[in-house]
């Protein structure tokens, strides 16, 4: 090479090198103050490296809504409501954002509203004396379940160390328990036992879009090409193939319900949509309400109460085992108030402090979503002084919240006595934010809390959890919500 190529080359890595250098300094105007960032990644590349697996716990210096009142803050925003996307999200729906979760704007309220609103109508998230005796009824299959009755050798088997206890597999156990309190509001039925192996199908698809997907969208969202470079890897296959799955089982379930459909009886949330459709079609105008939005969103409410909710007191129970002397001051709590011979019930739960304090405990320091679902700016937006463009991705760092020394002083004990005032008595106000918070605040956090309260309360009236063989408490798969991996529990009588 001559001096001269020689020379002009090093003048282009110069340049570069300045170029690229002045890319990663250089903010818009009034931007919120965080690490230097590459051009198209951003800070991306270097949360990576800070902690790849679990990047959220690197995050704070990369977001400014690390506490309980910015969040509050940043999700009122109207213009802070949108969401990220990429190419495997908008595949699981015939290519637009359909559903809830990832839908913006005016169509979302729309969505939202309708579907909390005759979700409600079938019992959801409030108090109906037909979907209380459906859960209990769940309680009671749950309890016999594990007692060896239904001979259900796949999730449950007898201990061989002959003192009469089970082991169980969670959370596989756990879903046709929560499947069945979800399905009368959406499907008017629940799934009969020898349906078990549905439940497990679509419970374990669930866990597959759970670990598959990535809170951050991933590379996926920035470089589209890696669905078909890199399919699996980057998570495109199996978030399109689990949902797939459920979509093809709500999308039967919904033309079972067109056949027998009368506009005389709304029997479930379904019939609702469908008639809905049905007017929408008759009045002549453009409409959002289509089978394809309803299956998606079935999909959206379907996957938390099924999957979501197993997953949350898989942990519960793990905790428990490791810190028996909670799970015994529960039951003590369990024994006085309820006693054993009928089931705990909705009317028991506010005289049942300590049980309700272990939930709020294990869903803090087990952020199940740790960086929540991220919001975007629909529109350029101010948040504590700083500009916010349209398009930023705005992140609630939920984790970080959950063990700020600040407010929880030793965060990494698993105490659920701090949730309570010094009489016993509940404390009325949870600084945690498991649910999120604001104007897209989780729409099933009142259904969830209810309904995974009983099914604790039902286990461990009945049955005490052992530490036996059981895996460590910090063994989180990483994915957009943190699973624990497939273990046998220890159930013993009471
Ligand atoms: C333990 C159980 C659950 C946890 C920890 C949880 C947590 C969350 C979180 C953190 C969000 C994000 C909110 C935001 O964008 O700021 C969310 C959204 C959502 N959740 Fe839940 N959830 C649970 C159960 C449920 C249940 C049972 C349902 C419904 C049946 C449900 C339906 C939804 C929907 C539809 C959204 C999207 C809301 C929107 O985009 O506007 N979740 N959930």
């Amino acid at each position: 090479m001559s001096h001269l190529a020689l020379l002009l080359s090093g003048v282009i890595v110069v340049l570069l090198l300045f170029l690229l250098v002045k890319a990663a300094y250089s903010r818009p105007h009034n931007f919120p103050p965080g690490p230097p960032g590459l051009p198209i990644w951003g800070s991306y590349i270097q949360l990576l490296l800070e902690n790849y697996k679990f990047p959220y716990k690197v995050m704070d210096a990369f977001t400014l809504i690390s506490d309980y009142e910015a969040a509050k803050e940043a999700f009122n925003n109207p213009s802070l409501q949108g969401r990220i996307s990429n190419i495997a999200i908008k595949q699981r729906m015939p290519n637009e954002n359909l559903g809830i979760n990832f839908r913006v704007g005016p169509e979302l309220m729309e969505q939202r509203r309708f579907t909390l609103r005759y979700l409600r109508d079938f019992g959801f998230g409030r108090r109906s004396d037909h979907l209380e005796s459906e859960i209990e009824a769940e309680m009671t299959e749950l309890v016999e379940l594990i007692r060896g009755d239904r001979q259900d050798e796949a999730v449950v088997q007898s201990s061989s160390g002959g003192d009469c206890s089970w082991r169980v597999l969670l959370p596989d156990a756990l879903f046709p328990a929560f499947i069945n309190g979800f399905m009368p509001v959406v499907a008017g039925n629940r799934l009969p036992w020898t349906a078990e192996g549905v439940c497990r199908y679509l419970g374990h698809a669930g866990l597959q879009t759970a670990r598959a997907g990535d809170a951050t969208g991933g590379f996926l969202t920035l470089h589209s090409a890696l669905a078909s470079i890199a399919p699996k890897m980057s998570g495109y296959h199996d978030t399109v193939e689990s949902a797939e799955k459920i979509l093809a089982y709500f999308h039967q379930v919904i033309e079972e319900h067109e056949k027998t459909y009368s506009d005389d009886h709304m029997r479930d949330f379904i019939d609702r949509y469908l008639k809905e459709i049905k007017e929408k079609k008759k009045m002549g105008t453009d409409t959002v309400y289509t089978i394809d939005q309803l299956g998606v969103t079935l999909f959206d409410t379907f996957l938390p109460a099924s999957m979501v909710q197993s997953t949350v007191l898989s942990w519960v129970l793990l905790y428990v085992a490791h810190y028996p002397e909670a799970q015994r001051r529960a039951q003590l709590e369990l024994d006085t108030v309820v006693g054993n011979s009928r089931l705990p019930n909705f009317n028991d739960r506010s005289r049942l402090p300590y049980t309700e304090a272990i939930l709020r405990e294990t869903m803090r320091i087990q952020t199940l979503l740790p960086i929540g679902i991220p919001h975007a700016a629909t529109e350029d937006a101010t948040l504590q002084g700083y500009s916010i463009p349209k398009g930023t991705v705005v992140v609630a760092n939920l984790w970080s919240m959950h063990m700020d020394k600040g407010v929880w002083k030793d965060p990494e004990n698993f105490r659920p006595e701090r949730f309570l005032n010094s009489d016993g008595t509940l404390c009325t106000r949870d600084l945690t934010l498991p649910f999120s918070t604001a104007k897209r605040v989780c729409p099933g956090e009142t259904f969830a809390r209810q309904n995974m309260f009983l099914m604790l309360a039902a286990l461990l009236q009945n049955f005490s959890v052992r530490a036996n063989s059981l895996p460590p408490l910090r063994c989180n798969i990483p994915g957009a919500i943190e699973t624990p991996p497939a273990f046998w529990a220890q159930f013993g009588p009471r």
